[in-house]
């Protein structure tokens, strides 16, 4: 056969492929507001850039009638391509061919990519939309799962690993995007649930809706189990877009640098924080006054909201934020914001991203709920994970950082590298109320106005201790800083630290309380 009919032959076989699992099924794909598998990949990455592999590759079921269907691409799309020129791999299940469900060969697709992005040390960004388990294949189903599993584990912090959820990941299928670092996903599209509505009635006799079980705003808001949160599959591309400029490609690499700007916002720190300690102000806002351009990507905006983390760069370079929040809680430390933090810090120490922490907290969250909930297994990934970093951290006390609070919150004593507080940081074991109340109990309680002692005892432990200076003077404070000058402190900490190198002892590896 002459040349030009073979390469028509092959774009006769591309466009059969192309068309996935067909008219009808792309149009009930359109009708509920989803983009194709195809599509999706086309708008997240840069124009003209995808180079598709396994285009051809066919399932090898044969039973359950499966012998005699054709499942174009085995219902998954594989392959690289770039975002803002940095290179990545991509797979994105087709709900369109058989409900997207995870087959022996499309299981290997998934995997050869993997494999690739590990070999290359690129990023992976994997799209999920499908019914789970290919009910047909049993156990080679469950078998490809697991080899994804153990991929997703073995190239944690190694590679960044992103999974985007646009339609049902049901099952154990939830556990390759849990296993990844960062999850996208999207209102009235996503779902994500381990045991689905249908088992719930039958199993409890209750009702709920897929949205309300395991939807976009339930892995925001009340699990965590999502990072980011979009209103539409547009929206979350650019998300994804934006990450990428924060990340480095894999571990051995840092973030990609950029020119570095000033901060925009004009407005002064020192009239964002309130004087009066128990007044609240959006933490972000202080961010937002510190770092380049005045652009602050948050991670995991809708959980845990009483701690904020996420990215923003100082001088060009990417910067892992960690803050306390008084607008939420008083800012206050507990089971779901110590998780939050905790592996934040573990991603920016694993991909060389330095940390900045700004503090002001009362300390934890009293309660038979929090303790009862594990507070001090949780609180102690906090702690763990701040010790175990080796990545520049730098920490600036802004008003309160009390009790184990102060600890927990990048100390000195944690290893922190820089520690600066402003005049306002209050350093004690706990605040000056009940600090008062219990050392002095007995002469408040024996005084003739016990209301005046209590508060000039107040007075004298705050002048005492509620101030930087005692810890500047044990050297657990570095510099005490106006806040104005915080942005050049911290430029200048991240400056000296670029060679950062510190011991640590041989091990296989800790045992966090995870
Ligand atoms: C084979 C599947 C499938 C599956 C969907 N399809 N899920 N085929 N195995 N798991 C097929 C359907 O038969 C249908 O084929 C097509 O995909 C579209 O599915 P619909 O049901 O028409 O779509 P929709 O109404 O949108 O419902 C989507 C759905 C539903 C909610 C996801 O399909 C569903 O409940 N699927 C089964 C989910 C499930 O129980 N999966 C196993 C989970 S256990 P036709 O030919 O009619 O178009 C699991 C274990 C993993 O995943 C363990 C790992 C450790």
């Amino acid at each position: 056969m002459p040349l030009k009919k073979k390469i028509l032959e092959l774009k006769k076989k591309k466009e059969e492929v192309f068309q996935g699992g067909g008219e009808k099924a792309i149009a009930k794909q359109k009708a509920i507001g989803k983009l194709t598998a195809r599509e999706r990949i086309i708008a997240l990455l840069d124009e003209d850039s995808f180079h598709e592999y396994d285009l051809f590759v066919e399932h090898e079921a044969r039973d359950f009638g499966m012998e005699s269907k054709v499942l174009h691409g085995d219902g998954v799309i594989i392959g690289t391509g770039t975002i803002y020129g940095a290179p990545v791999a991509i797979f994105a299940q087709d709900f369109t061919v058989a409900g997207g469900s995870l087959g022996l060969m499309h299981a290997r697709k998934i995997t050869k990519i993997m494999d690739h992005a590990m070999k290359m040390r690129i990023p992976l960004i994997g799209i999920n939309d499908s019914g789970g388990a290919r009910i047909q294949e049993g156990v080679n189903s469950l078998a490809g799962y697991g080899e994804i599993f153990y991929r997703n584990t073995m190239a944690s912090g190694v590679i960044p690993q992103i999974s985007v959820i646009l339609g049902p990941c049901a099952g154990g299928a939830v556990y390759s995007p849990a296993l990844t670092d960062f999850v996208f996903v999207v209102d009235n599209i996503s779902n994500m649930f381990i045991t689905g509505p249908d088992v719930i009635k039958t199993v409890l006799g209750e009702e709920i809706s897929k949205e309300d079980l395991g939807g976009a705003r339930v892995h925001s808001e009340v699990t965590g189990n999502a990072h980011f949160y979009a209103k539409s599959e547009e929206e979350c591309f650019e998300q994804i877009k934006k990450l990428i400029t924060y990340i480095p490609w894999n571990n051995s690499r840092k973030a990609r640098r950029f020119e570095p700007k000033l901060p925009s916002k004009t407005i002064k720190i020192e009239d964002i924080v309130p004087d009066d300690p128990s007044k609240p102000y959006d933490v972000r806002d202080v961010i937002c006054a510190l770092v380049d351009d005045s652009e602050f990507f948050e991670v995991q905006e809708h959980w845990a909201a009483n701690i904020v983390i996420g990215f923003g760069r100082l001088n060009g370079e990417t910067i892992g934020f960690i803050a306390n929040q008084p607008l939420v809680l008083a800012g206050v430390l507990d089971c779901d914001s110590s998780d939050k933090a905790a592996r934040f810090i573990r991603y920016c120490d694993a991909f060389n991203i330095p940390i900045v922490t700004l503090e002001d907290l009362p300390g934890y969250l009293p309660g038979v709920d929090q303790e009862h909930a594990g507070v001090i297994r949780h609180g102690a990934k906090l702690l763990y994970a701040y010790s175990e970093a080796t990545v520049p951290k730098i920490t600036v006390i802004m008003r309160k950082a009390y009790g184990g609070g102060y600890i927990a919150m990048n100390s000195r004593h944690l290893r922190a590298d820089f520690v600066f507080a402003w005049p306002t940081a209050e350093i004690a074991v706990m605040g000056p109320e009940g600090a008062a109340n219990i050392i002095f109990r007995k002469e408040i309680m024996a005084a003739e106005d016990p209301d005046k002692l209590r508060q000039e005892k107040v007075q004298e432990y705050k002048d005492k201790f509620a101030n930087p200076y005692v810890a500047a003077a044990k050297g657990y404070v570095d510099s005490v800083i106006e806040p104005s000058e915080t942005r050049k402190f911290l430029l200048h900490a991240i400056e000296v630290s670029v060679n950062k190198e510190v011991d640590r002892p041989q091990r296989k590896h800790g045992v966090p309380p995870f």
